[in-house]
């Protein structure tokens, strides 16, 4: 894949983050903007690390996931500057030496032992916003986290800039090559830890750097939504699969959900098909001034019909809306905002100054209640599951008439279907940024 021109991508996105700073830092009352790349924790009882996490606030100023112990400071008016944490080290390997198109626009100090970013610190921490997790506490600069800091630049990065696009297609493609491979690895037969590992290889990536944990699920296990065993047998027959899995690129997530069934020509794959073709329509809708939830509300119509045209309820996809019939089979949310979290902030901000803009009701996993905007991105996830609990409830509450239990039965064995890609909104049409990965990796 050929790499945009990230140099010329970051000085603009770098301007972008000075001047939510500064507005964010006015609103706040601060001088300075701190923030911690954040710590390593040990786990309890025990002299190991849990996987380190950078902070979110961190990396969305810097292409930098793995240099724990550092620091980003901005002053208004000032070049901003990044406390570099390079310890001398024998035991682990040590970050490199700072590198790349971010290091030109900052001055950059070295320091070796994490105490040493409190001389360079600046003074006195009261006037700064500090932004991070309490175990960054140094000194006198424990994260405060402002409401009024943090609401601001949480609202802003809904608004992605060229940079973080380019950053997000480039993860597209990373896991487009994962999810090739873990299709092959299904139709040889593999079992769910096999292609796991094949999509882990194909990536680049395992554990420590994946967005999120793979969700890798033969046959009924695709009816467990956050399904992520993996089993070390594969069973047989294995007639289905579902795999929803991502890549990291500089700290950016792809989120990509696929369903494949074993026989091409069955009544499995032409619902898959059905579930394709709605979702596609449904990546339409992402256009400037759209709600959202209503996006979520017409994607439980369509899956509906679909269900309807497979015979498998019996009713309208208006009346199984109402009775809650469709939430037994689409039990969670259209998608969610994404960026430099898989599930990304402000999904439900009334504004930059704070509010929540609640779910529907009848809802409670939609994850993304606002009004579309050129800029953002959000998953188009939708799906159809057969699970045994949640369709014991349409049982229990009187709606047993309106499925076709035979039918339902049939379907059971494949567990579930879900399709899900990331679309941005514009100025004009939907922009997915997922199918044309799948399409150049063809
Ligand atoms: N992979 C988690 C999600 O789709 O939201
Ligand atoms: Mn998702
Ligand atoms: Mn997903």
């Amino acid at each position: 894949m050929t790499q945009p021109d990230f140099n010329a991508l970051y000085a603009d996105h770098l301007a972008t983050m000075k001047r939510r700073a500064d507005e964010a830092l006015s609103r706040g009352g601060f001088d300075h903007l701190v923030v911690p790349s954040g710590t390593q924790h040990y786990q309890v009882f025990d002299d190991r690390d849990y996987p380190y996490a950078v902070n979110p606030q961190f990396k969305a100023w810097l292409p930098l996931t793995r240099v724990p112990y550092s620091w980003l400071v901005h002053t208004p008016g000032q070049r901003p500057q990044v406390i570099f944490y390079q310890p001398f080290d024998y035991w682990h390997v040590v970050p490199d030496a700072p590198s790349g198109w971010w290091v030109e626009h900052f001055d950059i100090h070295i320091i070796r032992k994490p105490e040493e970013a409190l001389a360079l610190l600046p003074k006195p921490a009261a006037r700064c916003a500090t932004l991070g997790e309490p175990q960054s506490a140094l000194g006198d600069y424990a994260p405060n986290n402002p409401a009024a800091v943090v609401d601001y630049l949480e609202y802003q990065r809904s608004y992605k800039t060229p940079y973080e696009i380019a950053l997000m297609r480039q993860a597209q493609h990373l896991a487009v090559r994962g999810h090739r491979a873990a299709e092959a690895a299904f139709r040889e037969g593999k079992s769910e830890f096999a292609i796991h590992m094949a999509y882990c290889s194909a990536v680049g990536q395992d554990l420590g750097e994946l967005p999120y944990n793979n969700i890798v699920a033969l046959n009924e296990h695709g009816a467990v939504l956050h399904y992520t065993e993996l089993g070390r047998t594969a069973p047989t027959p294995s007639r289905s699969f579902l795999i929803d899995a991502g890549a990291s690129f500089h700290g950016y997530a792809s989120d990509i959900t696929r369903t494949y069934a074993a026989d091409k020509s069955g009544e499995f794959q032409a619902m898959i098909d059905a579930v394709d073709r709605a979702q596609i329509e449904m990546g339409k809708g992402v256009r400037a001034g759209v709600d959202y939830k209503q996006l979520h509300i017409d994607a439980h119509l369509a899956l509906m019909g679909i269900l309807k045209d497979f015979g498998v309820i019996r009713v309208s996809p208006e009346a199984a809306l109402e009775t809650g019939v469709s939430a037994a089979f689409f039990p969670h949310g259209l998608g969610h905002p994404i960026g430099l979290q898989v599930h990304d902030v402000a999904g439900f901000a009334e504004s930059d100054r704070g509010g929540k803009i609640p779910r529907p009701p009848g809802h409670p996993y939609l994850r993304m209640t606002r009004v579309l905007e050129p800029g953002m991105v959000v998953t188009i996830e939708p799906g159809l599951y057969f699970i045994d609990m949640l369709l014991d409830e349409v049982k229990k509450n009187g709606h047993a008439d309106s499925v076709d239990w035979a039918r339902v039965e049939s379907f059971r064995p494949y567990g579930g279907i879900r399709i899900e890609d990331e679309v941005m909104c514009t100025q004009g049409d939907a922009d997915n940024l997922t199918r044309p990965a799948f399409a150049a990796a063809a």
